[in-house]
């Protein structure tokens, strides 16, 4: 009888759990994302980010460095890159609006977090996700320019040429990449997404 008792329960915790889970659907608007076509793997983005990381090192060789990373897009790609980082290196973030819940980029670029520090006479690697129109960090380069540091290099995982609006160049990219709207490792689709480990394409079925 007790065990008719907890069985039942238990089938009565099921059924709401599956309920539950069938309304949470579409509420959350949540939506697969197993078909986007992958285009750099786990692998693939490891081995390159450990390339850069040692590239920085070799360039910084004795020398400190504060990894700057804009916010939310390249925390994933900086916490690896830092950890390919020999030279001694510090981190800060910046935070900038651009992108509102869409693929495409509204052209305007918005400072939603300043520096903790002051960048003077310090080299600053500013770390990217992506470096796509070029606004966002021709944007922060102005910005962090005056504060005057010793050295201001870029750092961009990934790298869109034929999107570009404004003439900015990266000084280390991971990989450059077609036209094409890619989520994951960091970058996101109305903010879904970052924690997938490989890069993917966004799926027009994924758009909604
Ligand atoms: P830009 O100012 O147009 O160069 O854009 C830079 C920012 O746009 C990146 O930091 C990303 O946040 C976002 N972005 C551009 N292209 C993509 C993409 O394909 N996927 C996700 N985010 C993107």
């Amino acid at each position: 009888m007790e065990r008719g008792r907890a069985q039942r329960g238990a089938e009565f915790v099921q059924v709401a759990h599956e309920r539950l889970l069938v309304l949470a659907i579409p509420v959350n608007n949540v939506r697969p994302m197993q078909e986007g076509e992958i285009l750099f793997t786990r692998e693939q983005i490891a081995k390159r980010v450990a390339e850069l990381g040692a590239q920085i090192s070799n360039d910084f060789a004795g020398q400190r460095v504060i990894l700057l990373g804009v916010l939310k897009g390249a925390t994933v790609f900086l916490s690896d890159l830092a950890r390919h980082v020999t030279v001694e290196a510090t981190f800060d973030f910046v935070g900038i609006s651009s992108y509102r819940d869409k693929s495409e980029s509204s052209g305007e670029v918005r400072l939603t977090k300043d520096v903790d520090e002051s960048m003077e006479g310090r080299n600053v690697i500013l770390v990217e996700d992506i470096l796509d129109t070029g606004l966002t960090l021709s944007y922060l380069i102005k910005i962090i320019s005056a504060h005057q540091p010793r050295a201001l290099r870029v750092c961009t995982l990934l790298d869109k040429p034929a999107r570009r609006q404004v003439p900015v160049r990266a000084d280390y990219i991971g990989f450059e990449i077609p036209d094409k709207f890619v989520v994951g490792y960091g970058m996101d689709y109305a903010e879904r997404y970052r924690n997938l480990q490989e890069i993917r394409v966004l799926p027009p079925e994924a758009i909604g």
